[in-house]
Formats: C-alpha cells, sequence, structure tokens
C-alpha cells in the first residue's frame, strides 16, 4: 500500500448492538485526542471506520458492500478500517478480499486504533485481533460524551455458547470492568450531562465485582452504587440472561426508583427442546416463572425480548410454543429473527435446516402478534403522566422527542417560544398511541441542571 495522507477527518459507522454503538463512541474520542476531527454532516471523510455486526449473515456480507461503496468525489477512497465483529471473526479474510482497506481491528483491540493510524499513513496494513480485554479500556481517554442518555459497558463477552451464536467467538470470554473504574466513567458521563445511563453486555447480568466495602456485589449492587450519583435521574442494563438473573436483581426493580420499569429480557424459543438444542439451559416454563417475579416486584415494567424462528430442526408445532410464550407475556416490544447459519457454530451443521419460505412464514406470523401486543401496550399507556427524558428535536418547530421510563417514543409540541431543552425531565400527558410512538403533551418541564 502506497503511504497515505494523514486523514483530517473521520466518520465512524456502528452497525449492531448497542455495544457496537459505546465502542464507536470511544474509537471517536480516540481519533479525537489525535486531533482528527468529526467529518461534517453530509461531507466525506478522510477516515472511514466501518465498525461490524457478525451476527447474522446479511450483518456480515454488508462491511463488503459497504467498502465497495466508499468513494470520495474525485473518485478515491477515503483510508477505511475494519473495526467490530466481523474484524474479529473474518481479519485475514478482509484483509485478503478488500485491498482497499488500511486497518481491521477486532473489538478488544481499538486502543490500539492511532498507532496503526500511523502505520497505515506510512503504507503498513495492519491487522490488531488480540483480545486484551481490561487493558482496552485502562488505554482509553476519558469520556466526553455531551447527551442526555449514554452507554455505559460494564461487562464484555460471553460462556454460554448457544449453539447459534458468534458472540463467544468474537467477544470472548465473559469479563466485568471493575467497579471502581465503572463509578468514575458514570460520574465523568454525568459530569458532562449524561441523565440516563444504561449498563451494557453481552450478558449484563453476569458482571460481577469487588464493591465499595470490599465484598463481592452483582449487577443489582452496581446499579444500587450508581443511583446515588445525584444528577443521574435514570438507570438501565441490557442484555441479560435468564440464567444469570439474581433475586437481588429482581428486588432491585421493586426498590431502586431511578431504575427504570423495563427489561429486554431473550428467550430466543417457546419449546423447551428447541431451548436445549440452543444450549439456552433454561425452560420456558423457568424463564416465565422469572417474568412473573419480576412483574411481582415491580407491577408496570415493560418486558422485551429476543425470538429465532427456524432454528434447525423446529416443528410447526414448536414454533407454535413461541406463540404461546407471546400470548402470555405480551411483550412491550420485541426483537425477532431468521434463523441464520454461522460459521464455525455447532447449528451451522446441525441436520434439518429450516427451509426459507417456512421461515419467513413463522416470522411473519411470530411478529403480527408482537406488533399487536406493543400497539396495546402503548395503547394502555394513554390517559398516564409521565417523565420523558429529551432528547432531540422533531422535525416540525416546538417539537421535541424523548422516551418514557417504559422506553417508548414519545413525542410532543410546545408553544414556540417554551421552555423545553434537550436533557430535560419533561412531565407529559400521553394523548394517543401508534405502534413505534405515542404523542404526549407538556405540561412542565424542570431543567436539566436541577438536581433529582
Ligand atoms: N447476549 C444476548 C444477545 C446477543 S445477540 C442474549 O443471549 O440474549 C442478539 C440476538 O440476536 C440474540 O438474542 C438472538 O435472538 C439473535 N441471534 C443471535 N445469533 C443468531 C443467529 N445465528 N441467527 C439469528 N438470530 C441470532
Ligand atoms: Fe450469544 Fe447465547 Fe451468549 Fe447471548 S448468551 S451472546 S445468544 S451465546
Ligand atoms: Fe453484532 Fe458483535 Fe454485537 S456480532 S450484535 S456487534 S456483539
Amino acid at each position: 500500500m502506497k503511504p497515505q495522507t494523514p486523514p483530517k477527518t473521520y466518520r465512524v459507522k456502528s452497525f449492531g448492538c448497542q455495544m457496537n454503538v459505546y465502542d464507536g463512541e470511544r474509537m471517536a474520542e480516540l481519533l479525537g485526542e489525535k486531533g482528527i476531527e468529526p467529518a461534517p454532516e453530509g461531507e466525506e471523510a478522510d477516515l472511514v471506520v466501518l465498525n461490524t455486526c457478525h451476527i447474522r449473515e446479511k450483518a456480515a456480507e454488508k462491511v463488503y458492500s459497504d467498502i465497495g461503496r466508499l468513494k470520495k468525489d474525485d473518485g478515491s477512497k477515503p483510508m477505511i478500517a475494519v473495526a467490530g465483529c466481523v474484524a474479529q471473526a473474518e481479519g485475514e479474510e478482509i484483509m485478503a478480499r478488500a485491498p482497499a482497506v488500511s486497518m481491521v481491528v477486532g473489538p478488544q483491540a481499538y486502543h490500539r486504533l492511532p498507532d496503526m493510524l500511523d502505520k497505515a499513513v506510512q503504507g503498513e496494513r495492519a491487522t490488531d485481533t488480540d483480545m486484551p480485554a481490561i487493558a482496552k479500556f485502562e488505554a482509553l481517554p476519558a469520556r466526553k460524551k455531551r447527551f442526555p442518555t449514554a452507554f455505559l459497558t460494564v461487562q464484555e463477552g460471553c460462556d454460554k455458547f448457544c449453539t447459534y451464536c458468534v458472540v463467544p467467538y468474537t467477544r470472548g470470554a465473559e469479563i466485568s470492568r471493575p467497579f471502581a473504574d465503572l463509578v468514575d466513567e458514570a460520574h465523568r458521563l454525568v459530569d458532562s450531562g449524561a441523565r440516563e445511563i444504561t449498563l451494557l453486555g453481552q450478558n449484563v447480568n453476569a458482571w460481577s465485582g469487588e464493591g465499595p466495602k470490599g465484598h463481592t456485589i452483582g449487577l443489582d449492587g452496581l446499579i444500587r452504587e450508581l443511583a446515588k450519583i445525584p444528577d443521574l435521574q435514570r438507570i438501565r442494563y441490557t442484555t441479560s440472561h435468564p440464567n444469570d438473573f439474581t433475586p437481588g436483581l429482581v428486588a432491585c426493580h421493586g426498590e431502586v426508583d431511578k431504575l427504570m420499569p423495563y427489561l429486554h429480557l431473550p428467550v430466543q424459543s417457546g419449546s423447551d427442546r428447541v431451548l436445549k438444542a440452543m444450549n439456552r439451559q433454561h425452560t420456558a416454563e423457568r424463564y416465565l416463572r422469572l417474568l412473573e417475579d419480576v412483574r411481582a416486584a415491580r407491577p408496570d415494567i415493560a418486558l422485551s425480548g429476543d425470538f429465532i424462528v427456524g432454528f434447525p430442526g423446529e416443528t410447526e408445532a414448536e414454533f407454535e410454543e413461541t406463540l404461546s410464550i407471546v400470548d402470555e407475556v405480551r411483550y412491550s416490544q420485541a426483537f425477532s429473527f431468521k434463523y441464520s447459519p454461522r460459521p464455525g457454530t455447532p447449528a451451522a451443521t446441525m441436520d434439518d435446516q429450516i427451509a426459507k419460505e417456512v421461515m419467513d412464514d413463522r416470522l411473519q406470523r411470530l411478529q403480527a402478534r408482537l406488533n399487536r401486543d406493543q400497539l396495546a401496550f402503548n395503547e394502555a399507556s394513554i390517559g398516564k403522566t409521565c417523565d420523558v427524558l429529551v432528547e432531540r428535536r422533531g422535525k416540525h418547530p416546538g417539537q421535541w422527542l424523548g422516551k418514557s421510563p417504559w422506553l417508548q417514543s414519545v413525542w410532543f409540541t410546545e408553544e414556540i417560544g417554551g421552555e423545553t431543552g434537550i436533557g430535560d425531565m419533561a412531565t407529559v400527558d400521553l394523548v394517543e398511541a401508534g405502534p413505534n410512538s405515542i404523542r404526549g403533551a407538556r405540561f412542565a418541564s424542570t431543567p436539566h441542571h436541577a438536581t433529582a
């Protein structure tokens, strides 16, 4: 590769889960430290970081078409770095297939991006897919985010090895970041304007650490400690695994006001045979019992989940068991996917792979029910008054958008010259429900500098 001009501007494009969003922000901060500026909206960047996802086939293939599309006005390509889970899983292949790529950096190695960039400028292509986990966080600059909602990665990796899933291979073994580092990062985020923090991990409820008194605490203990930060008003966490759900975390939902009434707990299937073949290590019954406990602790909790249809060998009757779970739980929102065979995972070579048409049909039927319940949940909220954390302006003058405690998108309009601003906790009447959002009416607002 020829030596390249040092980039002045960058753009980070993140795909996949929220952990990638977090990583993308941290890579942006690293590039900022090197004096590289974010490219203005609508303008090309000198350096593009594709922060990729490997979870399903479509997501992984996307990286090659994205690389192909990246061109500047003069026909030349920007400098390209491929980061994220495809980088981890297929680093060498990317280097071989895509000569335009200068850097390939895995999700645990991106703190070394600035050094790789120096090499790339000198014309040296570089790949780094080491997995030093905690070392990454220690090497990153301090947080500077200015937005009312923030992600904070507390746990990474996965030891569960569900038979369909690439995450244990792309993100490595489960690790928990140290308690003190997290408290410190949370304080920095709040000091720079965050009012809501979402704690992230591939198995966030597997987090454990040494608490303030020197004994081991779990995610519930961490939440209770973070809730003491005065200007932090909301705490959320995602994603959890049913097997790591402790009674302490259930209790937290009933006792910590700042912990929002929303839980994303994937189940994947309603059939015990399929769950076993997936290596989920829980039954449908156990999952339902857990949700009952959480609902008993926090009756208004909004529940969300993930589903896979068409896992190898899934029969019509087994698929119907998934529909039954949906009917029983009545999710406020959910994510559902067609099974996608991933290279290197045990399920990819199982017998009885399901035909595409069958999967399409099942996904459609499942989503019809999930949509029905999402609308019903939103309709049931009408008439309530709740806090909305204002995140941005809407398209029309005087229009604002934010989230309810139950993670619904709420938009409301105030009179021109009104006092609402980004970061406010606005008191809003919920007046009209749609499938994906709720229209509200504002009647008071607490400026974001006020303490809770
Ligand atoms: N750690 C989380 C989720 C990780 S991936 C958990 O276990 O709950 C997010 C979702 O992608 C999964 O919950 C699953 O529903 C879906 N998914 C993962 N691998 C998949 C595959 N091979 N095909 C289709 N969907 C998949
Ligand atoms: Fe993947 Fe299962 Fe781990 Fe979730 S728990 S990340 S689905 S292996
Ligand atoms: Fe995708 Fe990696 Fe997240 S595979 S879902 S970006 S952990």
